[in-house]
């Protein structure tokens, strides 16, 4: 609350200096502006309206939903603003000086929140325009390299991607040679690299399934925006601007019905393999955590819950050097399926072959 009052005084504050502005111009000279440039003689409030005003429903709805998302209730942003080597994802004028300069991270900035203006360049000719993408084409990810178009979800696929980390033959997971590296793997947000089977290490095992060479939904017309802000005719706060999917939801999301999912069978799929790659994955975290490859203890929280972003490969394995690469990939794999989170929906064939397969090597 205390969020909008700031926001309409600074609104009013704005209003007053423009107006105040066009008021002496108008006294002084012919042609001072009498609203942002390009409105040529419209009024300031008019303007200003098209956004702030009480009638500007859509804009209000999507304020409305971006207040129930976690890119506005999150709170990694406290811990990590003013780091510029994070602020391209952790902070919304990071994220923006960093696209605007066609680079991964910022040079100058990472102080906001993730905000409107991160993704939008809000302001520039105070009008519809102004709520195009900073990020409109494909890029190539930081952790492989590879070239990835996701569409619209390009400005997505820019944050929640893996963060680089560099393996050494045979595999230490020592930083240079030195002190141990407590976050070997690709860091948390790695959708884009599961979506894409970019990361991800294809383990062969005698009787395993085979992987496949595509993704259906990895060719989406708005990637991951045709689902995370897909919405609900019958619901505005669901989808759209709260970008959350749920799987609840998933039968009722215009872009899933109709072309592709049956509104019955995918009220139900869905949960099936969820299920499946739920079960599975706690299996393989178990034999993970029996062979010492696996520290779960920073992912149970103060209040006894538990944030699977928290686990990582176990750190006092530094020292040894690991002569089989395939078991730090199983371990690998694990870090990217959990952190996914979508239990298989992102890339079924893909995410299914993984688990199956890792347990398959595991002997489970
Ligand atoms: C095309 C839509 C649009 C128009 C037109 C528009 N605004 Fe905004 N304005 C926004 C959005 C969206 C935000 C929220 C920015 C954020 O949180 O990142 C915002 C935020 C603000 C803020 C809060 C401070 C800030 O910059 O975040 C003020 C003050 C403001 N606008 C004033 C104005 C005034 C005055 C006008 C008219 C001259 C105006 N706006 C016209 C979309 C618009
Ligand atoms: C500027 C970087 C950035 C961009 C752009 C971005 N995200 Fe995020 N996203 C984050 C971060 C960081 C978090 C975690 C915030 C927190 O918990 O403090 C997050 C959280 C989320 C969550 C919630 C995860 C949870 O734990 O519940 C979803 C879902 C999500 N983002 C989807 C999207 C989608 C879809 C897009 C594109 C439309 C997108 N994000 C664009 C950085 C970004
Ligand atoms: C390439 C983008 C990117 C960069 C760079 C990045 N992060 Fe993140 N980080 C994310 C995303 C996205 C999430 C949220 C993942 C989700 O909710 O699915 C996240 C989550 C986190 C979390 C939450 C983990 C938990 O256990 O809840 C922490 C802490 C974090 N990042 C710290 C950092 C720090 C420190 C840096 C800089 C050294 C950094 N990040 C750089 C994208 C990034
Ligand atoms: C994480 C990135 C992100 C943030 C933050 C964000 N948006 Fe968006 N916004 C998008 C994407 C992606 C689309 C395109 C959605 C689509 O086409 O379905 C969009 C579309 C829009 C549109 C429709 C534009 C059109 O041409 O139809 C409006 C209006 C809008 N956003 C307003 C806002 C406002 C207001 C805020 C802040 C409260 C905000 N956005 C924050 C990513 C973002
Ligand atoms: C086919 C639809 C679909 C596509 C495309 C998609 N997602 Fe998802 N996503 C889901 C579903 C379903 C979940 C699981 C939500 C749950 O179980 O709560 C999910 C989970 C997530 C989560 C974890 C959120 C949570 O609540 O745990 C994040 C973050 C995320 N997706 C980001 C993305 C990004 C970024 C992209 C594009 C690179 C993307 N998604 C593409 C459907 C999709």
């Amino acid at each position: 609350m205390k969020k909008f009052e700031t926001f309409i005084w600074k609104l009013f504050g704005l209003i007053a200096i423009l107006g105040i502005t066009s008021l002496i111009y108008s006294c002084t000279g012919p042609e001072g502006p009498s609203g942002p440039a390009g409105n040529d003689g419209k009024d300031v409030k008019t303007v200003c309206a098209v956004c702030h005003g009480a009638d500007a429903d859509d804009v209000n709805l999507k304020f409305n939903q971006y207040d129930l998302s976690k890119h506005n209730l999150g709170v990694i942003y406290e811990e990590e603003a003013g780091r510029l080597q994070c602020g391209g994802c952790h902070t919304g004028d990071g994220f923006a000086e960093a696209a605007t300069i066609g680079k991964d991270d910022p040079v100058s900035k990472a102080s906001s929140k993730i905000n409107c203006k991160a993704c939008h360049s809000i302001h520039k000719n105070f009008d519809s325009t102004d709520f195009a993408l900073r990020i409109s084409s494909g890029f190539a990810l930081r952790h492989t390299g590879a070239n990835i178009d996701q569409g619209k979800g390009n400005t997505c696929s820019k944050c929640h991607q893996a963060r680089t980390f560099t393996r050494t033959v045979p595999d230490t997971i020592t930083r240079s040679g030195t002190g141990t590296y407590s976050r070997f793997g690709p860091h948390y947000g790695v959708v884009a690299n599961v979506v894409t089977m970019n990361g991800p290490y294809q383990i062969n095992v005698t009787g395993g399934d085979a992987y496949p060479t595509s993704n259906p939904h990895a060719t989406l017309p708005g990637g991951c925006v045709s689902c995370h802000m897909g919405s609900d005719p019958a619901n505005p706060a669901q989808g759209g601007h709260t970008f959350k999917m749920l799987p609840a939801n998933l039968s009722k999301i215009a872009s899933c019905v109709g072309a592709c999912h049956d509104a019955n069978k995918i009220a139900n799929s869905p949960k099936a393999l969820q299920k499946e790659i739920g079960d599975k994955l706690v299996i393989y975290r178990r034999e993970l955590i029996d062979r010492g490859w696996l520290d779960t203890s920073q992912a149970v929280l103060p209040d006894g819950g538990y944030q699977i972003l928290g686990e990582y490969f176990r750190a006092d394995q530094a020292k040894k050097e690991w002569s089989n690469p395939t078991e730090v990939e199983v371990v690998l794999n694990y870090l990217y399926l959990a952190k996914d989170r979508s239990l298989g929906v992102h890339n079924p064939a893909y995410i299914k072959a993984l688990v199956n397969n890792g347990l398959k090597y595991l002997g489970k």
